[in-house]
């Protein structure tokens, strides 16, 4: 059955959700589900913004249709060319034959890339602040190059005031429950995993998210449909706040992250009895995360969250111990920035991977190093609690105001 819902006079929701899915991008995992946006606007001329995932191809379908009602498809606009929206281009191109594709110069060259059809008498290509009027709507197009891939472009309708923002704004996590979020605890259902959404998936590119943040600042917004997750249209100050944050690599909060590497239980224990020690001088919140047995996602976004980070990490092949490089590693590819750190090592006999951290996070801008570097030899000792009250002291001491 159709599940198309009604947004204004004439636009319509047509995505779907994907519950089945374990994993988004095939890396990602998405225990609540994620959500394929689509748009039909019913004009003087149909538009359709965006198509959707092989894996709700039939819901797609079946909703663009009857959001049609009968009427042909007059334009297509691709706002992005990844296949999470465009995997069912080529059908609707077969399905509406005079349909034209509205998009940009790279966006055609992609579509050459994915499939086997020569688009090239059936697209209309735009630029940067070009037009295009279909009756009640006129729609104006903004590049905006690496939000997420660099052919992506957002389109802003003057009459209903609605940006369509393609990935940005976005969220992992499904809407079955209500398609707007002013129909959900923000801080409870949605923060989470839109900001594990943002971080891991465009939290690489915040000099170019904050160059569409200064476009999206210049425009009357009302309501913002992103290709993920529900719909804005009230409280948008909160979510550009979010936005503002992520993207110049600013933490949320203060905060301590403690990310440890543990075989059997001694870098462990030395992370968990640092978080107590933090935790006997107001310091909060500390979150303590096992990196064997928590997804990097998840690390990344609470990182992007919180203002210090500590990492505990035994030596392993004369090296950091797999996980924990990972989320070193996993930070570092998106241009993670802007925190304070501590360090703690473990090794029986040639601790090596305090080093070896330290200097994944040198490449990093903006990384503060805290001076105490706590070693410890196979097993946290009663006399090294000295050194754990050393560096809880030196991280309580920036909570002092
Ligand atoms: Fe949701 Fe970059 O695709």
């Amino acid at each position: 059955m159709q599940t198309i819902q009604k947004i204004t006079s004439d636009v319509y929701y047509i995505g779907a959700c994907d519950m089945r899915h374990r994993l988004f991008e095939n890396i990602y995992p998405v225990p609540e589900g994620m959500t394929y946006n689509a748009y039909l606007i019913a004009d003087d001329k149909t538009v359709l913004t965006d198509t959707c995932d092989v894996s709700v191809r039939d819901r797609f379908l079946e909703n663009l249709k009857a959001a049609l009602n009968g009427r042909p498809l007059d334009y297509v606009f691709v706002h992005h060319m990844e296949p999470d929206h465009c995997a069912v281009l080529d059908d609707v191109l077969t399905l509406f034959p005079a349909a034209r594709i509205v998009c940009n110069a790279k966006t055609q060259i992609l579509i050459g890339q994915f499939f086997n059809r020569d688009v090239s008498d059936r697209v209309l290509i735009v630029k940067e602040g070009d037009t295009l009027a279909t009756g009640r709507h006129a729609f104006t197009f903004y590049m905006a190059p690496m939000v997420h891939w660099p052919e992506v472009m957002v389109s802003y309708d003057a009459a209903d005031k609605i940006l369509f923002s393609a990935d940005a704004f976005g969220s992992f996590g499904t809407m079955n429950e209500c398609l707007f979020a002013d129909g959900r605890d923000i801080d409870r259902d949605w923060l989470p995993e839109a900001r594990r959404y943002y971080t891991n998936i465009v939290g690489k590119y915040g000099p170019s998210v904050q160059a569409l943040l200064k476009k999206a600042a210049g425009l009357d917004i009302q309501m913002i449909c992103p290709l993920h997750g529900p719909i804005w249209r009230r409280d948008l100050a909160r979510l550009l706040d979010k936005y503002q944050k992520w993207s110049t690599y600013t933490p949320e909060e203060k905060g301590v992250v403690i990310v440890y590497g543990s075989i059997y239980g001694h870098t462990e224990n030395a992370a968990c009895a640092l978080a107590q020690k933090l935790s006997d001088r107001g310091v909060y919140p500390v979150h303590l995360y096992d990196a064997s047995l928590t997804h990097p996602s998840y690390i990344v976004a609470e990182a992007f969250c919180y203002s210090h980070l500590v990492f505990a990490s035994v030596t392993y092949n004369n090296g950091i111990f797999p996980p924990v490089e990972t989320v070193l590693l996993d930070l570092k590819a998106h241009n993670f920035q802007n925190r304070s750190v501590a360090l703690i090592q473990n090794g029986s006999w040639a601790p090596a991977s305090g080093k070896l951290m330290a200097a994944l996070l040198s490449d990093m801008k903006g990384i503060t190093l805290r001076n105490t570097v706590i070693t410890i030899a196979s097993a946290l000792k009663p006399e090294q609690e000295s050194d754990l009250n050393a560096l809880a002291d030196e991280l309580a001491a920036d909570w002092v105001s």
